[in-house]
C-alpha cells in the first residue's frame, strides 16, 4: 500500500517497513490493521528484543548472583528508567509492573479501598469508561459501602461540566464532599475524545482527591507527563504502544504510594516474612509480587525507546490527518453517524449505519459491516468495545470502530472508505 502522503519528516513507509505483520495477507488481501486500540502491531526491533531475552538472557531477576540474572535485573531496570523518563516520573520506584491497565487499575482499586474507603464515600468516574475502569471500583464500593457515582457526557462525547446536565456550570458541582477518588479516562477507548484530564486533576486536588488516570489510549498518541498532569495514579498497557501483550505500568506518586497496602503478596513483595508477620519490601516491589512478565518488560521497554527514535507529534499529526480524511469519507454514506465528535481526539472513529434519507433500505448491523471488511483484508472493532454503559448512553447497541497508529496509510483509509461503501450496497 502507498500513502498518498507526502514523505518530509514524517516517513510512513520507512516506518510501516519495520512492522513484518504488514506484510500479511488476510483472505488473500494486504493486511489493514485498525484495529489498534484494541492492540497495536509491534516493530522488528521489539520482537527481536523480547526474543533475544529469551534466547540470550533468560534468568529470574533480583534473586540470583549469577550472571544471567544480573543481566536480566540491568535490563529491567532499564525498561524500568525509559519508562520513567518518557512519562516524567520523579522516581524509577514510582514505576510499577503490572500485567496490563486492567491489572494497574485492579491493584489501584483495591489497595485506595483498604487505605481510604468508608461507608457512604464516593468514586467517580465518567460516563465513558471503559469497563477496567468502572468494574474495579464497583467491586471496592460493594466491599466497603461506597458509592460509584458518573459523569455524564454531552452529545458530543465529551466531559464538558459547564455542559453537562446535573452540572451546573462548575467542576463544584461534580465533586461533593464524600468524593474520595475520581477516576478518569484521559481518551476514550470508543470516542477518541482526549478528556481535559489536567483541568478535571486540578479541581480534585483541591479538594483532597486521589485522582487515577486511565492511560490506555493516550500513551501510543499523546506526550505524557505525569508531573505536569499532577495526577497521583496512571495505567496503561504495554501492548497499545507498540509493546507486548502481558505487561502494564501503574505510575503512582511517590507519597501515595508509600501510604498504600499492598495489594497481592507473595515473593519479591516481603522485606522479612515469620509466620506472625510479614513486612514489606521498598518501592516498587511492595507491589509487584512473583516472577514478573521479564520478556515484555524488556519489550515494553524497548517499544518506548522506539516510539521516542521518532518525534512523537509528527507521528499524531499522521495520525490525525487519517482521521480527518477518514471523517470527511466516510460522511458521504447516507446513513452513516460518527459516534464521538468532540473537538479534541486522537485517531479513533466509531460510526454506526442507520437507514438511508431515502427511506428505502436498512439500517446496517456492525457485525455485517466488519464481517465483510475482513474478507477485504480490513481489521475493524465491532462492538460495544468494553463501554456498554456509553453505548446506552448513545442508544446503540454497538459501532464498528477504526482506529489509527503511526504505520497507517490514507490509501488505507480509502481501502476503508470502499470497502463500507461496498458492503452499504450489499446488505442495503
Ligand atoms: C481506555 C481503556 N482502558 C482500559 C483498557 C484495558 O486494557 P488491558 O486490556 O490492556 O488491560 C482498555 C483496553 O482496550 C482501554 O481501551
Amino acid at each position: 500500500m502507498n500513502s498518498t502522503a507526502v514523505k518530509s519528516a514524517f516517513d510512513v513507509e520507512e516506518i510501516r517497513a519495520q512492522f513484518p505483520i504488514l506484510k500479511e495477507l488476510v483472505h488473500g488481501k494486504p493486511l489493514v490493521y485498525f484495529d489498534n486500540a484494541a492492540t497495536s502491531q509491534k516493530p522488528r526491533r521489539v520482537i527481536k528484543a523480547e526474543s533475544s531475552y529469551y534466547a540470550t538472557i533468560n534468568a529470574n531477576v533480583h534473586r540470583g548472583v549469577h550472571t544471567l540474572s544480573t543481566k536480566a535485573t540491568e535490563a529491567q531496570e532499564a525498561a524500568r528508567e525509559t519508562i520513567r523518563q518518557h512519562i516524567n516520573a520523579k522516581h524509577a520506584h514510582e514505576v510499577i509492573f503490572t500485567s496490563g491497565t486492567t491489572a494497574s487499575i485492579n491493584l489501584a482499586a483495591n489497595s485506595l479501598g483498604q487505605l481510604l474507603l468508608k461507608k457512604g464515600d464516593e468514586i467517580l468516574v465518567s460516563g465513558m469508561e471503559h469497563h477496567a475502569n468502572i468494574v474495579p471500583w464497583q467491586l471496592v464500593c460493594e466491599r466497603y459501602g461506597a458509592v460509584l457515582k458518573v459523569i455524564p457526557i454531552t452529545d458530543s462525547g465529551e466531559i464538558e461540566p459547564q455542559r453537562c446536565e446535573g452540572a451546573k456550570g462548575n467542576a463544584e458541582e461534580l465533586f461533593s464532599d464524600r468524593t474520595r477518588i475520581l477516576a478518569i479516562s484521559h481518551v476514550s477507548n470508543t470516542l477518541g475524545t482526549i478528556n481535559p484530564v489536567k483541568e478535571l486533576i486540578a479541581e480534585a486536588k483541591k479538594r483532597g482527591i486521589i485522582t487515577l488516570i486511565d492511560g490506555a489510549q493516550a500513551i501510543a498518541h499523546l506526550p505524557v507527563d505525569v508531573q505536569d498532569l499532577g495526577c497521583d495514579l496512571y495505567a496503561f498497557s504495554g501492548h497499545k504502544c507498540y509493546g507486548p501483550t502481558g505487561i502494564g505500568v501503574l505510575y503512582g506518586r511517590e507519597e501515595l504510594l508509600e501510604r498504600m497496602p499492598p495489594w497481592q503478596g507473595g515473593g519479591e513483595m516481603i522485606d522479612q516474612v515469620t509466620f506472625e508477620k510479614t513486612t514489606y519490601a521498598k518501592l516498587p516491589f511492595k507491589f509487584e509480587a512473583g516472577t514478573p512478565h521479564i520478556a515484555g518488560i524488556i519489550g515494553l521497554g524497548e517499544a518506548i525507546r522506539w516510539m521516542q527514535d521518532y518525534d512523537l507529534s509528527a507521528m499524531a499529526k499522521h495520525e490525525l490527518d487519517l482521521l480527518e480524511h477518514a471523517t470527511t469519507q466516510l460522511l458521504v454514506i447516507d446513513g452513516l453517524r460518527i459516534i464521538g465528535t468532540a473537538k479534541e481526539k486522537v485517531g479513533v472513529i466509531s460510526f454506526v449505519i442507520d437507514g438511508p434519507s431515502t427511506g428505502s433500505g436498512h439500517a446496517i448491523h456492525h457485525y455485517d459491516l466488519g464481517t465483510l471488511l475482513d474478507q477485504q483484508g480490513i481489521a475493524v472493532r465491532t462492538g460495544h468495545h468494553c463501554t456498554q454503559p456509553l453505548m446506552e448512553r448513545f442508544g446503540v447497541s454497538g459501532t464498528t470502530r477504526a482506529s489509527f497508529a503511526c504505520f497507517n496509510t490514507i490509501a488505507e483509509v480509502d481501502a476503508m472508505v470502499a470497502g463500507v461503501k461496498k458492503a452499504v450496497k450489499m446488505l442495503r
